[in-house]
């Protein structure tokens, strides 16, 4: 990317590269259309609405977590959602079927309580069941655990299912890749399979980083036709968030200070990690920075400060090639997914902007975000 453009570009903004997030979606419309499944989108994890006419070139709708994403779905995608929430509130109920095509209940209790009006609403059922195979390493991450409140252990399903039931969900996978997508689906089919006779479909959940480089597609394709000729009147979903966004834009960002206190020298920018990228700080893991490398790579080290008041909201010191001046831009890379949907305006801190590089190589800011941002989520 030139500089002229990124110039054009303010700060901070988060930026999507329209070329890279068609590159996405052509490799998730292969995969779907060589294994006969449907992807949807996870808006928990990407739902940048502005893009959604180019996401509706490749697939057809999303997987909803709430009433507002199931509505977003509806308003945006064009389309009733997949929903799944780990609990319905009896006041949000009706409305979130009239947004969803599928609704998928995390207990009996919920089950027992709703399913009567989904299938009134002509709202296809299923349960979310929980596999107890994962490899994920961060707890937070791991929703099969055997205490998990996410999804219904076998043990606890009745031999035969209501009637109602027709869908299984699970989701147990986290940037995994396919090989763990074929155990954990062994383990789904080995623990739940006595129930596929009387189902429609089944969903895997996300976590499936199929856009990730080196992913081996062809052996996830693989997989999922091996699962669907063993079970050809099981259609077969897949809902991954992070893997329309993975490395599709950026975080532009502005050196405004740099304190030294100690031994560290500390830029302190006009973003913020705990409001604007948190899983740097939750997941957590270390961004990756435009030109920047790690302290043993480069002779001049800094912080990297995030602008709220909070002590920890700032990043472990990354190796420059040159010393950093106030108004100097950093781009954080791969801040598309799991950003702008987690944001907050904690301590008041601007939100970044939200912009477009077009197909063309044109910028256009989408959303600026201002005060009223800020008050409206106040009172
Ligand atoms: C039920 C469910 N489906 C889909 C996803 C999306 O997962 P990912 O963004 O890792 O693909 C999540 C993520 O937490 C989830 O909880």
């Amino acid at each position: 990317m030139n500089d002229n453009l990124l110039d054009q570009i303010p700060s901070p903004c988060f930026v999507l590269e329209e070329v890279k997030l068609r590159k996405n979606l052509a490799a998730i419309r292969h995969i779907m259309d060589q294994a006969g499944v449907e992807f949807i989108v996870a808006f928990k994890g990407y739902a940048m609405w502005s893009t959604f006419p180019i996401l509706r070139e490749y697939i057809n709708t999303s997987t909803a977590s709430s009433l507002h994403e199931a509505r977003l779905c509806f308003e945006e995608m064009k389309n009733k959602a997949h929903t799944y929430a780990p609990i319905y509130a009896p006041e949000e109920i009706d409305e979130i079927l009239s947004y969803s095509s599928h609704i998928t209940f995390n207990s009996m209790n919920q089950l027992k309580a709703y399913a009567q009006k989904a299938q009134d609403a002509k709202v296809s059922v299923g349960i979310r069941v929980n596999p107890e195979y994962a490899e994920i390493e961060t707890d937070l991450y791991n929703p099969a655990s055997p205490n998990s409140r996410l999804g219904i252990r076998k043990e606890n399903l009745p031999a035969q299912l209501p009637d109602v039931v027709k869908g299984l969900h699970f989701h147990a996978l986290c940037e995994n890749d396919s090989y763990t997508t074929e155990k954990v689906t062994h383990a789904f089919e080995e623990r739940f399979g006595q129930y596929f006779s009387q189902l429609e479909w089944v969903n895997f959940g996300g976590g499936h980083l199929v856009t990730k480089e080196g992913y081996q597609k062809e052996h996830l394709i693989a997989v999922l036709k091996k699962f669907r000729a063993k079970y050809p009147h099981l259609k077969v979903y897949l809902e991954p968030g992070s893997a329309f966004g993975w490395q599709t834009g950026f975080l532009k960002s502005t050196v405004l200070d740099i304190v030294e206190n100690g031994s560290a020298s500390t830029a302190m920018m006009n973003i913020s990690f705990t409001a604007h990228m948190p899983d740097c700080l939750e997941m957590p893991y270390r961004p990756e920075i435009r030109n920047a490398h790690e302290n043993n790579e480069a002779p001049y080290h800094y912080r990297i400060g995030g602008g709220s008041c909070l002590a920890g909201d700032f990043m472990e010191s990354y190796g420059f090639d040159a010393p950093l001046n106030i108004g100097d831009h950093l781009i954080f890379e791969d801040m598309i997914h799991y950003t702008m949907v987690k944001t907050t305006t904690f301590n008041g801190v601007q939100h970044p902007s939200i912009g477009i590089i077009d197909q063309e190589g044109k910028f256009r800011l989408v959303r600026k975000f201002g005060f009223e941002d800020y008050k409206n989520r106040l009172s």
